[in-house]
């Protein structure tokens, strides 16, 4: 007699709010295949869409994605630039999307680098500002962004206010996600187990799920096996039941 392993279902009445992505692997795909890393970053941009299309059919009202740290700087020109390239590429092309499907883009991270080229600049402050009136669902890109370089950018806005104190959630406000809940899942595409100085803050109470997909190959059915494994823990935020 063959026997079945029944395939658990997704709980519809327990979603995450939150998803935030570390996209990685992007260069192992392409080498695998024995192509320039460039051709990594490209199919990790179609596969942002369908991540995004994935997570809206699963009404996950957020999503943050990892697309260039404050360490990728350092990577060769070629690369960053092309990444640059992807990111406009994709912000032009999202636009009418995302307005049909009331989604704000958000981009969290230093805009005024001096080396984000001035299209690549304007191309966000654009999908910022048709999209900022969408209120369904929310896309944070992080781009040019360092967990501590946003606790930094935030204490040095405080100072300036010389304020004498301050609480957690004021502390918030001062963020890039000001306004925004905090991720309930964090995952990370290609098996690596670390955190690359992402959302430092904000990830105080977030489940973490570590995928061995390679994020160009991420899809609908990785996004089904991340939402369940978030299902299968048990939150507790630090308390115990008595
Ligand atoms: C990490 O993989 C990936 C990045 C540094 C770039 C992510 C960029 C994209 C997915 C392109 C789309 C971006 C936008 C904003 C649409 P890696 O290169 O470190 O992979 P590896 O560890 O296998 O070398």
């Amino acid at each position: 007699m063959k026997l079945f392993k029944k395939k658990k279902k997704i709980d519809m009445n327990n979603i995450p709010s939150h998803i935030a992505f570390i996209m990685d692997g992007n260069g192992r795909w392409a080498k695998k295949r024995g192509l320039p890393r460039s051709m990594g970053h490209r199919e990790g941009a179609f596969a942002l869409k369908r991540v995004c299309e994935a997570c809206r059919e699963y009404n996950v009202k957020t999503i943050t994605v990892y697309a260039l740290s404050t360490e990728n700087l350092n990577r060769s020109d070629k690369e960053v630039n092309f990444i640059f390239e992807q990111a406009m590429e994709f912000v032009n092309s999202e636009l009418k999307e995302s307005i049909a499907n009331d989604l704000k883009i958000n981009i969290i991270g230093n805009l005024d680098h001096e080396r984000l080229p001035k299209d690549v600049r304007e191309a966000c402050i654009r999908a910022m500002e048709e999209t900022k009136d969408c209120k369904s669902y929310v896309l944070n890109i992080a781009f040019l962004y360092g967990g501590r370089d946003e606790i930094i950018h935030a204490v040095n806005k405080i100072i300036k206010e010389k304020r004498e104190s301050i609480t957690e959630e004021e502390f918030e406000n001062y963020l890039y996600t000001a306004g925004q809940c905090d991720p309930d899942l964090i995952v990370r595409a290609s098996g690596e187990q670390r955190i690359s100085n992402f959302l430092l803050w904000q990830l105080a109470y977030s489940e973490f799920y570590f995928s061995s997909t390679l994020w160009p190959d991420f899809n609908k059915k990785t996004i089904e096996e991340s939402i369940l494994a978030y299902q299968s823990r048990k939150r507790n935020f630090g308390v115990v039941e008595e």
